[in-house]
């Protein structure tokens, strides 16, 4: 069997929850040497980079990771069957992660599992065979070789899926487990910051913060008392967590200036009511905020619905912590912005600090090659 060097560059195939594309793009080009993107859309995205598959696939924002085996242009399905058997036989074949000897294809096109032409199928096992000496294997877990299609993308992909961690389902209400390990990524995790989450919910921010170094970990919910029962166990464990029951518009426990990273997801104010207008809301938010973030230092990243997200930077910028990046996302279906501040800071680029703009519409979608660091 071949084995790949990985001193250049690998390409590969990954799919994300939908919607969190733009996001997943910039933190992946601060995370990844030599990241280039060839094709992405709102659930997907090829690229090339120098790190390993071993780093791909424990991504904790990614659902599953792929290394990309030969692709070909796109045309009828079974033609491009045919065409990848060949290329085969000329490509580097990778080292399969999985240890037992089967194989199993699957043929994911255009964002369903589909049937193929089987005569075309046994031939490209019959390929795979031959560059890999493993044997199909139809039940069972074994490595799984996908063929991939997109409707944006124009070529058709054959993948060796990379192992997936195994990952807790998320509490219920909780935002997903991807966005959360998203935009804690976004807010650039160092092993010395003081975190603090005060809209936190099920905690699943604070959870997905304990997954990098850290000095400190506040929680805090009004609601503490109804969230606490169904916390994740390292929640309640671990001595650099504080849990607390106050006001995130006033946080009488907290220092002021001692919090060097804010992850949070504040209400929307529109299944909950709020007892005040969102611009006074948003204004005490970031009052607050401004009040315990470490002067000049502090960085926050803030999942906000759209429809509010122009109040709330408005509000933070009146409060001298204006955001520098502003992405959209979706999150089950609806649009919502997330403000960034701080990665900016940290790269002492004064061009951009202070500059984050909202765009109306969508996330934006990239299909054209993207290069970055
Ligand atoms: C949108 S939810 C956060 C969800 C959380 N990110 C998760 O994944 O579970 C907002 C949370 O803020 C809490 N909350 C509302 N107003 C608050 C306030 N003034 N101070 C602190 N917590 C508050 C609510 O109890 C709720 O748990």
């Amino acid at each position: 069997m071949n084995a790949v060097c990985y001193t250049a560059l690998v390409r590969y195939y990954i799919q994300f929850t939908a919607g969190i594309g733009d996001l997943v793009y910039q933190t992946l080009t601060g995370e990844l040497s030599g990241m280039r993107v060839e094709y992405s859309d709102d659930s997907a995205m090829i690229f090339e980079a120098a790190d390993p598959p071993q780093r791909i696939a424990v991504l904790p924002y990614v659902k599953n990771a792929f290394l990309i085996v030969v692709s070909v242009g796109r045309g009828g399905l079974d033609a491009s069957i045919v065409q990848l058997g060949r290329r085969l036989q000329n490509a580097m074949f990778p080292r399969s992660p999985d240890r037992g000897n089967g194989f199993r294809l699957m043929f994911h096109v255009d964002g369903a599992l589909v049937p193929v032409n089987p005569k075309d199928k046994a031939a490209l096992e019959r390929a795979v065979a031959a560059r890999t000496g493993r044997h199909v294997e139809p039940r069972g877990s074994c490595q799984e070789y996908w063929v991939v299609g997109r409707t944006g993308l124009d070529k058709l992909l054959l993948c060796m899926r990379l192992p997936r961690p195994r990952r807790e389902e998320k509490a219920r209400g909780a935002i997903s487990r991807e966005l959360s390990a998203v935009m804690v990524a976004a807010s650039g995790p160092d092993p010395r910051d003081v975190f603090l989450d005060p809209f936190g919910g099920s905690g699943s921010f604070a959870v997905a913060r304990l997954e990098h170094p850290v000095r400190k970990v506040w929680y805090s919910d009004i609601r503490l008392a109804e969230h606490r029962p169904a916390f994740d166990a390292r929640l309640v464990r671990d001595d650099r967590v504080r849990l607390l029951d106050e006001d995130a518009l006033r946080l009488p426990s907290i220092s002021d200036g001692s919090v060097d990273v804010i992850v949070t997801d504040p209400p929307w104010g529109e299944h909950e009511a709020l007892n005040r207008p969102y611009r006074e809301f948003a204004a005490g938010i970031a009052a607050s905020f401004a009040r315990v973030l470490r002067p000049g230092r502090g960085r926050y990243v803030i999942l906000i619905n759209r429809d509010n997200a122009a109040v709330l930077l408005q509000a933070l910028s009146a409060s001298g912590i204006a955001p520098d990046d502003a992405h959209e996302v979706l999150v089950n279906g609806h649009p919502a912005t997330v403000l960034v501040r701080g990665r900016a800071h940290d790269r002492a680029d004064p061009v951009k600090t202070g500059q984050a703009a909202l765009k109306p519409g969508h996330a934006s979608r990239r299909t054209s090659a993207r290069t970055a660091r």
